[in-house]
């Protein structure tokens, strides 16, 4: 990730279609991972069981392996999937779990890794699953933390950036299964060209 990707918005958007104010552009993201990284390595490298990161997917699937990078220790990743916003933009409050780990977390120094916490509504469903399983430890680091828009408290952390309550997209986030694989953080304006 030393190559410079950063897509300037106009490339992005053409007629019609929204615009993207970047938030965060990939060198700013990739500086603060990495400091999370080492953040996370200088907390758990003297533990002898190797960390579990697991991502919650699908938002925190850049954050997740960048994290993992980013984190000088021998580090194992898993996967929990659950859904709450579905295509809309605001959250519903429901949370299914899709997807559980396939470890046993029993014993284990557990990092959730999240995209964006907003309601915080996932994340405790998915802490309260985790910790009645016997966690030796159990982490939460999550590349942005919408704290205005908490509804329930959940822990964090390790955070990148406190933002506001914009609606954030790129870098794994969404709008109805778009803007995924952008490489920068942004947030959709006003229609270009209108
Ligand atoms: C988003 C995001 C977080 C969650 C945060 O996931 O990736 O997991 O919402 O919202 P909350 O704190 O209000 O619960 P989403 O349900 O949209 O699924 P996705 O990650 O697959 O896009």
């Amino acid at each position: 990730m030393t190559e410079s990707r950063v897509v300037p918005a106009e490339v992005v958007a053409s007629s019609g279609e929204p615009s993207i104010r970047v938030l965060f552009t990939n060198e700013q993201i990739f500086a603060r991972v990495r400091e999370m990284g080492l953040e996370v390595a200088r907390d758990l490298g003297t533990y002898t069981r190797k960390p579990l990161f697991v991502g919650v997917l699908k938002g925190a699937c850049m954050f997740q392996c960048d994290l993992a990078r980013a984190t000088p220790l021998d580090v194992e990743l898993d996967f929990i999937s659950v859904s709450s916003y579905g295509a809309g933009t605001t959250s519903s409050g429901k949370v299914q779990l899709l997807t559980d780990v396939r470890n046993d977390v029993a014993g284990r120094h557990v990092v959730v890794c999240e995209g964006v916490v907003d309601s915080g509504t996932t994340l405790s469903a998915i802490l309260g699953l985790l910790k009645s399983r016997g966690p030796a430890s159990l982490r939460v680091a999550t590349l942005l933390d919408k704290v205005p828009c908490r509804r329930v408290q959940v822990p964090v952390d390790y955070a990148g950036w406190r933002i506001g309550s914009e609606f954030v997209i790129g870098y794994g986030m969404d709008v109805a299964e778009r803007y995924r694989n952008l490489p920068f953080v942004g947030v959709l304006e006003e229609e270009a060209g209108s």
